[in-house]
């Protein structure tokens, strides 16, 4: 299937069971905002409960927050995002659409790869099982004039980007003629900066009223509650604040379901270091956080690093984990050594000193940064998509299931009484209040068994149980795995210790160490 009409499927599986919808469907929906249904909001808090319980309970040097959205316009002023949080748009005349002006680039660039990938599919068809891809892939002529062209184009892109050209920008799209997707037409304006965020006024009335943004990151949120966090905790370096929360970017290309939203939630946690130490830091974080995704099986061939050449003024390393989506490898962590950009610029705008006294060195000094902060949608969609199969059984059939690492599914297990008389609806629920204080468990009686089981596998429900009427005798069940669909009889008193193995929490928790 191509990977395009799989991403379709996945979008609208994600609906159809109640994962996520589009905001405000009613009214025709709003565009790259979205709401988690019944099992979404399961799978999220499954995945916000990892991180935070991975930070904040194994590590005693890590404490947790919740600070608000709204923060003094000063704290976006101090770190740069006033000035500098922008994207390069450009609007097309013809169609009055606006677009990324370094988003119709990337495209462009992507088309250079497209014909390379075309070309080699030819060639394998051509040689069958002799064919040699690398060996292709650094001689073939045609080959290597597309990726000649692509490294162009993308020297080019890379510094008109570096030195915020915007002229330069315009021009490659001319250059290029690259034409808008919906009027076909090159009748570009000039390109300008966008600045993404989202602004309000606080105050009830027009003389006392005063501009704030809705945050584009949870972080700033971190660094001007150093001190507290600091002081009240009475915390030593090196030591970290993580936090979990919304934040909202006025993104111009909102593309690809919920991997590019306008309000989306991050995971982010700021690690304070001594100076001059931050590097041997970063590389710890780095490793840390790959074994935290590898943890849940998706498949070490699925992530890879994607280190920043180009770095951030503040930054002296930087990071991406990124993951194989339906659309290829995309970011879905950063991971930053940010020096002490942030809780310096915050002692120059505040006037407020933010030290910290080092009791070893009998000094005080501004601490070093290393941030790790990770979307919470970007990471459900990573999980669901991979999760997601068509399979096709040997008796020809097909299921839709969702291969959810077991201690993320939205529910652990479903008890079905095989039919809805002789005492076996009552049965079912004594299990279910049994096992419910340490598992979510869902009750499901209608329908056939065989359809039955078809709709907790389209949500991931690790496990079925069966009440039958020799439960009713012998005090056992049928108990069905999701992945392998093997059932066994077991006794209604081992199912916990059974669930627990494979969804606790704790156990996978216990990989990280
Ligand atoms: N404090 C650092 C920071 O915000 P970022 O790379 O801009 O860094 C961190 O964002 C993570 O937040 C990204 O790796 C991504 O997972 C998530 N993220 C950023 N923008 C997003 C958006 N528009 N929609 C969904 N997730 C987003």
């Amino acid at each position: 299937m191509a990977q395009e009409d799989l991403f379709k499927k996945i979008v609208a599986h994600a609906k159809e069971y109640g994962f996520v919808f589009q905001s405000s469907e009613i009214y025709d929906g709003l565009s790259a905002v979205y709401d988690y249904g019944q099992n979404g909001v399961e799978l999220k808090n499954n995945i916000k409960r990892y991180w935070w319980n991975a930070m904040t309970q194994l590590h005693e040097n890590i404490v947790g927050i919740d600070s608000s959205i709204f923060m003094h316009p000063t704290i976006w002023k101090a770190s740069g995002h006033v000035d500098a949080f922008n994207d390069p748009l450009i609007d097309n005349r013809d169609s009055k659409k606006r677009y990324r002006a370094d988003v119709l680039i990337e495209d462009e660039i992507a088309k250079f790869d497209d014909k390379i990938n075309k070309e080699v599919a030819k060639a394998a068809k051509k040689f069958g099982e002799n064919f040699d891809e690398k060996l292709y892939r650094e001689t073939n002529p045609r080959v290597l004039e597309h990726a000649k062209k692509r490294d162009e184009l993308h020297e080019r892109y890379a510094k008109a980007m570096n030195d915020m050209n915007l002229e330069e920008l315009r021009q490659i799209i001319l250059d290029y003629g690259i034409v808008c997707p919906i009027s076909g037409t090159k009748n570009w304006t000039d390109v300008r900066q966008f600045n993404l965020m989202f602004s309000t006024e606080m105050g009830s009335t027009s003389e006392g009223s005063m501009k704030v943004y809705l945050r584009p990151e949870t972080a700033q949120g971190i660094f001007v509650n150093f001190l507290n966090v600091q002081k009240t905790g009475r915390m030593r370096l090196p030591f970290g604040i993580a936090q979990i929360g919304k934040a909202f970017r006025n993104e111009i290309v909102a593309r690809q379901f919920i991997f590019r939203m306008r309000e989306f939630e991050q995971m982010e946690m700021q690690f304070f270091v001594r100076p001059g130490e931050e590097l041997e830091w970063f590389k710890k974080w780095k490793a840390a956080r790959l074994k935290w995704h590898l943890a849940l099986g998706m498949g070490e061939e699925n992530y890879r690093y994607h280190d920043h050449e180009k770095l951030a003024h503040y930054a002296n390393a930087a990071t991406d984990i990124e993951f194989l989506m339906p659309f290829g490898f995309k970011e879905v962590e950063g991971i930053h050594s940010r020096t002490d950009f942030d809780l310096s610029n915050h002692e120059k705008f505040s006037g407020k000193k933010i030290q910290y006294f080092d009791p070893e060195l009998n000094k005080s000094y501004v601490p070093y940064v290393i941030e790790t902060s990770i979307g919470v949608d970007r990471m459900f969609l990573s999980v669901f998509a991979h999760s997601y199969e068509e399979e096709t059984l040997e008796n020809g059939e097909t299921r839709v299931v969702l291969h959810l690492p077991a201690p993320l599914a939205p529910i652990k297990a479903a008890v079905m009484p095989l039919v809805r008389k002789d005492g076996l609806p009552d049965k079912a629920r004594e299990i279910i209040d049994s096992l419910k204080f340490d598992f979510k468990m869902q009750y499901d009686e209608k329908d056939s068994i065989g359809k039955r089981y078809r709709r907790q596998d389209a949500v991931g429900t690790p496990f079925c149980i069966t009440v039958d009427h020799q439960t009713l005798e012998d005090n056992t069940v049928t108990i069905r795995h999701r992945d392998t669909m093997e059932q066994s009889r077991v006794s209604i008193d081992d199912l916990h210790s059974i669930l627990n193995k494979e969804v606790s929490m704790t156990e996978l928790l216990k990989k990280l160490l």
